[in-house]
């Protein structure tokens, strides 16, 4: 119809995309026939692309979900696979109508398999540059850390020279936390956060996905995020609402993924009209694409389905989009 013809032209900034989440059944086969990767023998959906796809239809929770995660991306072992992984998703992107793509990975979830740091740097820099020269797309990487392992593990790792390197020279700049969410409060990565406000990075946090509406206030006040990676949770606290409604903190929210990892029951219970109300502002992602059936594009026309917002509103959740990236002033106006 046209309004989706209209979804598609509207200028979109991605924020919160997992490159590891991008990784299709087929891809996760083909490299890990390549790189003698042997999947898990034991679970029936390891079987074919085919099943393992019917299986993405069934995920029960969050931890669900990661537990298949993070064995697909254990097929990614060299610079030219982690290269193909984040062009996959570019192109996909470009397709969509995304200009601007701020993208995620998990370097603990690599080098704790000894993929080499640098090793994923380069594959996902190579995609990165490609994007933007081939397909217009203005990229940012920020290097999410993992809430379920030991925050001494996080800071050993943000602390390493390679990953020093990758912001010093502007490869990577800024950080984020995800994984599992429940009893990881954010205030055990006040250190990490800290470092990262120090060396002038860019911060977000994933918080009330899962997890309870005090760990979006702790992200903000502990961690001093700049962003909420879902927050769909804030809707359960008025006077937080009201809070992040002033401040214009930008809250990325995951729609289709909401539903799949099972937070909500439908689109139509992610609290879009209530942000929208109350002047919360939101940009609309994919989250990880290849687990969660759908790119950026079908969560814009899920939440279309679900709550028909007007020609203006839907220009509006572009424009704070736009002026909620990481990228230059010069680059928000271009796309204004
Ligand atoms: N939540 C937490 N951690 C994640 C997710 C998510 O949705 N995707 C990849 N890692
Ligand atoms: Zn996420």
């Amino acid at each position: 119809s046209s309004i989706h013809t209209l979804l598609k032209q509207l200028p979109k900034c991605e924020h919160h995309i997992h490159l590891e989440g991008a990784l299709s059944p087929q891809l996760l086969f083909q490299l890990a026939e390549k790189n003698t990767i042997t999947l898990p023998q034991d679970d029936e959906a390891f079987k074919t692309p085919e099943s393992l796809l019917e299986r993405y239809e069934r995920f029960t929770s969050l931890d669900d979900f990661l537990g298949y995660y993070y064995i697909g991306m254990s097929a990614l072992i060299t610079a030219s696979d982690f290269e193909a992984l984040a062009w996959d998703y570019f192109q996909h992107a470009s397709a969509d109508g995304v200009h601007h793509a701020e993208v995620f990975f998990d370097p603990q979830a690599h080098t704790s398999r000894n993929v080499a740091y640098p090793t994923v740097i380069q594959g996902f820099q190579a995609a990165c540059e490609r994007a933007e020269k081939e397909l217009g797309i203005t990229t940012i990487l920020t290097a999410c850390y993992l809430r379920h392992l030991p925050p001494a593990e996080s800071l050993e790792m943000f602390q390493s020279p390679e990953v020093q390197e990758s912001y010093r020279n502007g490869t990577v700049k800024g950080i984020g936390l995800d994984s599992s969410e429940m009893n990881f409060p954010p205030h055990l990565f006040e250190d990490l956060y800290r470092g990262a406000k120090e060396l002038g990075l860019r911060r977000t946090a994933h918080a009330g996905e899962e997890g309870p509406v005090s760990y979006i206030s702790s992200a903000l006040t502990i961690l001093n995020a700049e962003r909420i990676d879902h927050g769909i949770q804030l809707a359960q606290d008025d006077v937080l609402l009201k809070q992040i409604a002033d401040q214009g903190t930008l809250l990325t929210v995951c729609p289709l993924s909401n539903v799949v990892l099972r937070c909500v029951k439908s689109v139509s219970e992610v609290p879009i009209r209530k942000f929208l109300d109350h002047g919360v502002k939101f940009s609309l992602n994919s989250d990880d694409p290849a687990y969660f059936g759908g790119h950026i594009l079908d969560n814009y026309c899920a939440v279309h389905d679900a709550f028909e917002l007007s020609v203006s509103e839907w220009e509006s959740v572009c424009r704070a989009g736009i002026e909620g990236s990481w990228c230059s002033e010069e680059r928000k106006t271009e796309m204004l």
